[in-house]
């Protein structure tokens, strides 16, 4: 869980890197050409990128085994619990969390994986312009409804990414006094930096049309 976790933040900050370009003042130029090396070089497409969706899967099934066996282990409910003592909100509601951002990649696949997928390896009339990385973007971002379920899952995503970020390097029994403290403080500025970059990019684009 641990590893596919950490896995999981180095492809986000490469994504949200390479998206951070689609607000470069240059109408999309930089954001184009790094979407076109990453749609067509070959080590990307045919290892990375599968490596990549089973890391996703294999983070979620795992967080529903492990939600499972968490509540198996004692199927007699304590009668009080005063969980907020000895625990944060964000790691008692980890499945929450991580099903809002299940939902939130089922949109997002909707919204740019499978039209990209269908147009480089499906239709055969599709629009394969190497500047149509940067319109399908600002084009997906006009609608306030979408934007507003993108900010909302980037909310839900800083929740989980605040305790997940630390609870990989603890579960991998990286604990040392000394330096324990600064993956604390280094997964809070992740969690929140990079979310609410994306936040940034979503409504750039949305009051930039
Ligand atoms: C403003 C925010 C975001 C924008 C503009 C954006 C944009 C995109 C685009 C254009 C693609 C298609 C790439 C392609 O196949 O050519 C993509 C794929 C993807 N995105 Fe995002 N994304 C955003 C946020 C996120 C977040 C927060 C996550 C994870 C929680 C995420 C996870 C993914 C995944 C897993 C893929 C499929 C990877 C692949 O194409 O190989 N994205 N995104």
């Amino acid at each position: 869980m641990a590893l596919s976790a950490l896995f999981l933040l180095v492809f986000l900050l490469q994504h949200f890197t390479i998206n951070l370009t689609s607000v470069f003042p240059d109408e999309g130029k930089t954001f184009n050409s790094l979407s076109h090396f990453m749609g067509t070089n070959p080590v990307v497409q045919f290892a990375l990128q599968p490596v990549l969706i089973l890391g996703v899967l294999f983070h979620f099934i795992m967080g529903f085994i492990l939600e499972a066996k968490n509540k198996g282990a004692r199927p007699v409910k304590y009668a009080k619990t005063s969980g907020g003592d000895n625990s944060t909100w964000m790691s008692r509601n980890m499945i929450w969390s991580g099903l809002v951002i299940l939902a939130f990649l089922v949109l997002h696949f909707v919204d740019f994986f499978f039209p990209e997928i269908n147009a480089k390896y499906i239709a055969s009339d599709a629009d394969l312009s190497n500047d149509r990385y940067y319109d399908h973007v600002v084009h997906s971002f006009a609608s306030p409804i979408r934007v507003g379920l993108y900010v909302v899952s980037f909310i839900l995503l800083a929740m989980h990414l605040l305790h997940g970020f630390q609870s990989a390097f603890q579960s991998l029994g990286a604990r040392h006094p000394k330096y324990t403290p600064l993956i604390k403080t280094l997964g809070k500025a992740y969690a929140i930096l990079i979310p609410l970059g994306f936040i940034f990019i979503a409504l750039f684009h949305h009051f930039n049309q």
